[in-house]
């Protein structure tokens, strides 16, 4: 066992383990609205949260608390229905609990997705941005107080968190359906308020092209583990002042539910690619 966290995800994955027959290879952890790609699973197994000893409740609208299990495209996958939010109370050590439950289960690629709000005004409402690198500026770090090991430093390099291989597929994958992407910084903000229109100027400056409440955190955890990460926003908004309506969650969720099957279709692509050794 590398640390506390590992060692909790551990008697959590011997739980699941018992349900399921075969270890999954690829990990999605699935944001607001995209939800959709579950229902294109085959053989599938599904383990509540509430099941398990030793995982926490969640409850936020659009997040089932479940884990589902089967195959993808011939890849077999685990997926994440439902996050621990920082903005609900949670520290950094439950937000990353099912990163570590995957990598306990043998996951070795992960997808990381969620909702976002553009920051870059040449984004368009119902995008897919592929990450390619991210701002942490929740001021937390999952890795705080976790103890180094020879095989697990704490101390990370974060040069190219973001898989660049598995980018170029994505983007591939995308251009094959037809469906508009963009590459970009993402932005993680603890929330649950959205941003007013100076930080979103500021925010700009730094250099991030898309903003949200998720994915940072839990992309540094899974490099610490030595996983391939890949990240996905589904560009739902423009950032606050950068058009004239309010930013509404109900306008997220619906944003994100539309595109859903799209997205799911550019998902399931990825999973063929990956089974066929990408
Ligand atoms: N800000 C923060 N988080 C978000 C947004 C936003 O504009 N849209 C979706 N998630």
């Amino acid at each position: 066992m590398i640390n506390p966290i590992q060692e909790r995800a551990a008697l959590i994955a011997r739980q699941i383990q018992t349900k399921i027959v075969r270890s999954p290879q690829l990990g999605l952890v699935l944001g607001s609205g995209w939800g959709t790609v579950a229902e294109f699973l085959e053989d599938s197994v599904c383990v509540p949260f509430a099941s398990l000893d030793g995982m926490p409740h969640c409850g936020v609208q659009g997040h089932a608390g479940n884990f589902a299990f089967g195959n993808l495209e011939g890849c077999a996958v685990m997926i994440v229905q439902g996050r621990f939010h920082m903005y609900e109370g949670w520290g950094p050590g439950e937000a990353i609990l099912p990163i570590a439950i995957l990598y306990e289960l043998g996951v070795s690629t992960v997808v990381l997705t969620n909702a976002a709000g553009a920051l870059n005004e040449s984004f368009h409402i119902g995008d897919l941005m592929v990450l390619c690198d991210h701002i942490n500026g929740t001021g937390k770090n999952p890795l705080v107080g976790v103890h180094a090991t020879n095989e697990f430093p704490v101390f990370v390099d974060m040069t190219s968190i973001y898989d660049a291989k598995l980018r170029l597929v994505l983007n591939d994958v995308c251009d094959e359906q037809g469906v508009p992407h963009q590459t970009g910084v993402y932005m993680q903000l603890l929330g649950p308020s959205f941003e007013t229109p100076a930080e979103i100027r500021a925010f700009q400056k730094f250099g991030a092209d898309a903003v949200g409440m998720s994915t940072a955190i839990e992309a540094i955890y899974a490099r610490y583990l030595k996983m391939r990460v890949v990240g996905l926003s589904c560009i739902t908004n423009m950032g606050a002042g950068l058009c004239e309506k309010k930013i509404e969650h109900s306008d997220v969720l619906s944003c994100a539910q539309e595109r859903g099957k799209i997205f799911a279709g550019v998902l399931r692509a990825f999973a063929r690619r990956l089974a066929q050794g990408a």
